[in-house]
């Protein structure tokens, strides 16, 4: 039997994880990397260079492929729609991708009855700044997201009172989506990969820290009330159901205090459809990682169990700092920290990008937080 083929749409570092997640399965990876794109087209043989949303090289890298998968969502619908027509199987689906938008992800999920935050769309430039100044009246602080296009905290803005309509009256992007700002208690992720036939399954609940807007840490297990990770989990697992998610999808979950002041309520803030940076630490902790998993579900293959093989682990991002690459570092991070598993994705050390991540597990969160951390600020080269 010939080795079955993925192809991946995009060529980061989430492909790059994918083909080191293939090898050992006798996957052939192939990706479709943009020329600005960095981190897989080291390690994966089979590379077609060209644009996302370039219909032409979509085919291309599709030829003869068994399925269609994505290192990100900025991909032209058109030619995917066209893909799916044809009867080539391209996971997650076209439905399903575009619940990357985050305005179409409150609607849905309102729809469904999923619990999300007070939120208003603002898709009709003639009206959105009346909108605006009504949802401002309603908050004192509001968060400003762009629907498409941003990450990282970038496409997010955090404004109160005038500002809010200010801003809305000079954007001419994407169409924004307004929901108040919550005081959280703590973020939450579940990941979750769901086969097309239905089956489901996912990791245990984990905590992410954000700084700035923007994922910095994430910790196994999340310290939770058992009763608020059983809802965290229902939750994501009708979050996948609702999207029709096929392979891994990372659901972005927000603690708040419950109305009545007795407990914690699970709100969703946002779901990737893909493996996604929250999912990092399952390479090292646990028994299948989402990359495995991902390119199970996708190839209709049985999933693996995702439980820990550790009693606790911590993912600590590597950013980049100008001036210091990271691999210039490495042996002095794995003589401070020997048990460190450490991922660097071959991108240069832009200030604030993410170029590699790093895991510990250990026996309890505390230690492998603070060992996690260490040998991440030495391979950043901010110590
Ligand atoms: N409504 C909100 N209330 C409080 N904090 C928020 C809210 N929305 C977003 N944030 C904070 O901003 C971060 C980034 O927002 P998110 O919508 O997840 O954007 P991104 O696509 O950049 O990850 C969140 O992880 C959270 O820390
Ligand atoms: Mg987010």
């Amino acid at each position: 039997m010939a080795a079955p083929v993925v192809a991946v749409i995009g060529g980061g570092q989430l492909a790059r994880m994918l083909a080191e997640a293939a090898s050992p399965l006798g996957i052939h990876l192939r990706v479709l990397a943009a020329p600005s794109d960095e981190g897989a087209d080291q390690v994966v043989t089979d590379v077609v260079v060209g644009a996302a949303d370039d219909a032409d090289a979509i085919a291309q890298v599709a030829a003869g492929a068994d399925v269609v998968t994505f290192d990100h969502e900025n991909v032209d619908h058109d030619a995917l729609d066209a893909l799916e027509r044809a009867g080539v199987a391209v996971w997650p689906s076209v439905a399903t991708l575009r619940f990357s938008d985050k305005a179409h992800q409150r609607r849905a999920f309102a729809a469904a009855g999923l619990p999300v935050p007070d939120f208003e769309v603002l898709d009709d430039p003639a009206v959105a700044v009346e909108r605006a100044v009504a949802f401002a009246a309603r908050h004192v602080d509001v968060v400003v997201k762009a629907s498409r296009g941003g990450y990282d905290g970038r496409g997010v803005w955090m404004l109160h009172g005038e500002a809010v309509a200010d801003f809305v009256g000079s954007w001419d992007g994407a169409p924004l989506v307004l929901e108040p700002k919550l005081a959280l208690r703590g973020e939450v992720a579940v990941l979750i990969a769901r086969r097309p036939s239905g089956d489901v399954a996912a990791w245990p609940v984990v905590e992410t820290v954000q700084v700035d807007g923007m994922c910095d840490e994430v910790v196994l297990p999340a310290e939770l009330d058992p009763s608020v990770a059983e809802r965290a989990v229902a939750v994501a697992t009708e979050v996948a159901r609702v999207t029709g998610a096929v392979g891994v999808m990372a659901i972005e979950l927000f603690l708040i205090e419950s109305e009545d002041g007795t407990g914690t309520d699970v709100i969703v803030n946002e779901v990737a459809p893909r493996v996604h940076n929250s999912g990092h630490l399952t390479i090292d902790a646990c028994r299948t990682s989402q990359f495995e998993q991902h390119l199970r579900a996708v190839l209709d293959w049985p999933l693996g169990p995702t439980d820990p093989i550790a009693a606790a682990a911590t993912m600590v991002n590597v950013v980049g700092t100008e001036g210091h690459d990271p691999r210039d570092r490495q042996a002095d991070a794995l003589a401070a920290v020997p048990e460190a598993k450490v991922h660097l994705y071959g991108k240069a050390a832009r200030a604030g990008r993410k170029i590699g991540h790093v895991t510990v597990t250990g026996p309890d969160r505390s230690v492998t937080r603070e060992r996690a951390r260490l040998a991440a600020d030495l391979l950043a080269g901010s110590d």
